[in-house]
């Protein structure tokens, strides 16, 4: 009997390749394994692919639900934004992916796992990172990376034993699922070029925009989006519904200058609708609920966790820890956020909760106001005592330099 190794097969070219490789080069059965993230594509096609290959097993695996509750929802709450602009799509999934990969591979009684990522970006990182966590026994096989082979030479090896390739492949390397796709390569690696159409398809070109804005009301409980417009929805179907409406009026649409965990700079552009709008919305409910001093901590506890996420530690017991923090704020995350989406924008316009902070009577500039304004000046004394006190100290400065001014 043949060693087992078990591959996630997405039905590209690389991963079909790959498929051939394990089974020619290392003599192994391979079993291939498709995790359904929502990225869209036809399960049913891509297991006939696999068997066509010559796999000796396939399995599908619907994570959208697991994808959307385990890895999306504290994204949310952690407004996790790498670099202040990638909602982590593709870094969300994949340790998710990985640890469906190992699953199949314990069941199947497998000695190693195999991917189809390069050795230039960050999935690699991802990938390994979480299977040797999870088992370290597994070895790791990625063909792609040891082979090092050009697209053409994968092609003229796909076309060698007989593996079916799409006539057309995209100019871009592209990889989607619920929460955005990712849109690298081809013309975009020219920094200066503008997107051009063909990027573009889960947000509107603002020319293709509508001309009337629209309203919409998100609901968030602690910390987490349950309804729009009134409507309780599941979360992927309330992440697929916000994609259609953001997207529609080019909400979601992100380019940027990206710096990969491997050193390289890239350049990157995204369409994450949903992402977009939620973590807008997200983020000023919080505002509303949370004291100031959370607010500045979690900031800090945000970039972290988008960097832990981005880099592939998925596992590292901090995430826990961090996690745990933001669960902790997000208790009094409810209430509605009315956003406005026109021509590329997203602007909340109205917000709401049981639980704000915000008190119209403090706030006001009316008579009415019951904020003791003589409690002001004693608190400005203090405030401003130890900047006071540090120029005092300056004073002599300032003078020396006056002095040497005026004789030149
Ligand atoms: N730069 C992003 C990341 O590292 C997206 C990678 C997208 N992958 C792709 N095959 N297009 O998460």
């Amino acid at each position: 009997m043949k060693d087992v190794a078990v591959l996630a097969f997405s039905g590209g070219l690389d991963t079909s390749v790959s498929i051939k490789w394990l089974q020619d080069k290392l003599n192994v059965d391979v079993v291939t394994v498709t995790v359904d993230v929502g990225q869209g594509d036809n399960l049913k096609e891509i297991e006939e692919k696999a068997y066509a290959i010559g796999v000796k097993k396939h399995y599908n695996i619907d994570a959208k639900h697991e994808f959307a509750n385990d890895y999306i929802f504290p994204a949310i709450k952690a407004n996790a934004l790498y670099e202040g602009k990638y909602p982590l799509g593709t870094a969300l999934a994949r340790p998710l992916i990985a640890s469906k990969l190992v699953g199949v591979a314990e069941n199947e009684g497998a000695y190693a796992v195999s991917h189809g990522c390069t050795g230039k970006g960050n999935d690699q990182v991802r990938f390994d990172v979480t299977i040797k966590a999870l088992n370290p026994s597994l070895k790791i096989i990625a063909p792609v990376r040891e082979w090092n082979l050009s697209r053409d030479e994968e092609i003229k090896y796909a076309q060698k034993f007989g593996i079916p390739i799409k006539a057309k492949k995209s100019i871009y390397s592209i990889d989607q699922n619920l929460w955005g796709r990712s849109i690298e390569s081809g013309p975009l690696e020219d920094v200066m070029n503008e997107p051009s159409v063909d990027v573009f398809e889960w947000t509107k070109p603002i020319e293709e925009t509508p001309e009337e804005p629209e309203y919409i009301d998100i609901k968030f409980e602690d910390g987490t989006p349950t309804s729009i417009n009134g409507k309780a929805n599941d979360p992927v179907q309330l992440i697929e519904k916000l994609n259609r409406i953001a997207g529609k009026h080019g909400v979601g649409f992100i380019d940027h200058i990206e710096d990969r965990l491997v050193g390289i700079k890239s350049r990157e552009t995204y369409e994450a609708p949903a992402a977009v709008a939620i973590i807008e919305a997200h983020k000023d409910l919080e505002k509303l609920v949370l004291t100031r001093h959370e607010l500045a901590f979690k900031t800090k506890i945000e970039q972290e966790w988008a960097w832990l996420t981005y880099s592939g530690l998925w596992v590292e017991p901090l995430m826990d820890a961090l996690n745990s923090f933001v669960d902790a704020t997000q208790k009094r995350v409810n209430g509605v956020v009315k956003l406005k989406l026109f021509k590329g924008n997203c602007r909340v316009v109205g917000r709401g909760s049981p639980n704000s902070l915000y008190n119209v009577e403090l706030a006001t500039y009316t008579a009415s106001s019951s904020f003791d304004q003589s409690s002001a000046e004693g608190f400005i004394e203090l405030w401003g005592l130890p900047s006071r006190v540090a120029r005092g100290k300056k004073v002599g400065h300032t003078k020396r330099r006056e002095v040497i001014r005026t004789r030149t």
